[in-house]
Order: structure tokens, then C-alpha cells, then sequence
């Protein structure tokens, strides 16, 4: 069964699970784990760049991450997802969402409302997963997004369009729990949640900060499933411990 149908009989059933991966090492982890879906996101330009935000992202760096996380990942399918400006025009969109697809993705991710841009995706043939609420590329300053019934409003129609366009999952980034609820009930495709609450269909977390890579990074949803940052600086500790005493190389890791 291909990877979309899979994704889309999952709703009301089983949860979804998806991480962000950036590199090969990571993608060899996360594969056979059972998650559903590795997205290379745009957060990559914080996590690996360390940029404030997403906006500086291009369509290489974006390219160069599929294809390094493509080496690693056998099973699960991955998904790229469209930097800043990268869809801009109809073409623009369809000619970068091949070069995804060409460098080992499986589909690609668009933020916003871009009816004509996934439209034309989706009629290629290209898997496309939607994104709506708090939209970094967009946005001045990171919040929660749909607290006002207004902008509610305006977010729960954009799923639902993007969602009669056929994307085949809808990220839903930062809202509150109701409001993911209620975009949840209404749309054919599963929802994703990332700080949106219990009631998506899936959940996807940026798996640096799930692992606890950066300490100073804790936005109210993340749950660090582990603290990778104390771990490595611990090892790293004892490196310089036994190098500075000349215990390390001993007779074990040296050659004759
Ligand atoms: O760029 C990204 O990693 C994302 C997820 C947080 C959904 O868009």
C-alpha cells in the first residue's frame, strides 16, 4: 500500500507518529522505530543552523538534508518540507517539489493556505501535507495561534480547504487543544499535532528537542523523552579527564 493510503487509514484508528530528522546517522535511528513519517523540516535552519528562525532556509540546504537522511532511512517515508519562497509560483513549486522527490523524499510539506501551489502539486501526482496555525515561515514572533474566535476561524478554513484539495495530512502547529479538536473532527485527512494537543490524529515533535539536545529550548508542549545534552556533556567530561591524565588511549584501543 503506498505510503499515503497508509498515513490516511490510520485516522480515527491508530495514532500517527512522526519525527523531524536532518542527517544520515539520525534517519538510521528513527528507521524500523516505528514512526510513521521523518520530516526534514525548515526547523532545521534553528536546530542545526542556529538561526532564530526558519526564514533563511534555502531550497539546498533543504536538499542536501533529504538526500543525507534518504541514506539512512530505508523504510520510513520522508517528507521535505518547501523552505521559504520556494513556492511562490505555481512552477517554482512544482519544479522544487520534483527536486525533493528526486533527492529521496516521498512528498513534500507546504505551510499556509497556498490553494493554486498545492493544487498543482497534488494534480502532478505529488504527496502533499498541509500546515496551518502558527506558520513559521510567516511569522514575527512565535505564539499560539486561534486563542481569538477570529483567527480560529481563518485556521479552521484553511484546513478545510487544504484538506478538500487532498492533502494527505495536515500539520497543525500551536493552537488550542479545542481548536485542533474541532479541525480534527471536521477534515478526511489526519491531523498531526505539534503543540495543538491530545486530540490529533498524529503528533511530531523536532527530535533534537525531544531528546534534550538543547537545554535552552523548552516551549510549553515539548516533552524532553530524554536529556542528550547532559549525556554527551558527561562523556565529553570524562574525554578530557582521561586524556589530560593520559588514560586514554590505553593497551585496549591502540594498535601493535
Ligand atoms: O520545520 C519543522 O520541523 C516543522 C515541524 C515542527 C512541523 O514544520
Amino acid at each position: 500500500m503506498e505510503f499515503q493510503e497508509r498515513i490516511r487509514r490510520k485516522k480515527g484508528r491508530e495514532k500517527i507518529v512522526v519525527l523531524t530528522a536532518y542527517d544520515y546517522q539520525m534517519a538510521k535511528i528513527l528507521d524500523g522505530t516505528g514512526i510513521d513519517l521523518i520530516l526534514v523540516g525548515d526547523s532545521v535552519g534553528m536546530v542545526v543552523q542556529g538561526h532564530s528562525n526558519t526564514k533563511s532556509v534555502t531550497m539546498n540546504d533543504m536538499i542536501y538534508h533529504v538526500k543525507t537522511v534518504a541514506r539512512g532511512a530505508k523504510e520510513t517515508p520522508i517528507i521535505g518540507d518547501m523552505p521559504i519562497n520556494s513556492c511562490n509560483t505555481v512552477e517554482d513549486a512544482l519544479r522544487n517539489a520534483k527536486q525533493f522527490l528526486e533527492a529521496g523524499a516521498h512528498g513534500v510539506k507546504i505551510e499556509g493556505n497556498r490553494s493554486e501551489v498545492v493544487k498543482a502539486l497534488i494534480d502532478a501526482g505529488i504527496p502533499v501535507m498541509g500546515h496551518v496555525g502558527m506558520l513559521p515561515q510567516m511569522a514575527e514572533t512565535y505564539r499560539v495561534k486561534g486563542k481569538e474566535p477570529e483567527e480560529a476561524e481563518e485556521i479552521f478554513r484553511d484546513a478545510l480547504n487544504l484538506d478538500e484539495l487532498g492533502v494527505f495530512s495536515i500539520v497543525l502547529e500551536c493552537m488550542p487543544q479545542s481548536l485542533a479538536k474541532r479541525i480534527t473532527e471536521n477534515v478526511k485527512a489526519p491531523t498531526i499535532g505539534i503543540g495543538a494537543g491530545k486530540y490529533c490524529d498524529g503528533q511530531v515533535l523536532v527530535v533534537n528537542d525531544m531528546l534534550g539536545l538543547d537545554e535552552s529550548f523548552k516551549p510549553k508542549y515539548v516533552k524532553r523523552y530524554a536529556s542528550l545534552n547532559e549525556i554527551i556533556k558527561d562523556a565529553v567530561a570524562k574525554f578530557v579527564e582521561e586524556v589530560s591524565a593520559g588514560n586514554y588511549p590505553d593497551e585496549k584501543h591502540t594498535y601493535h
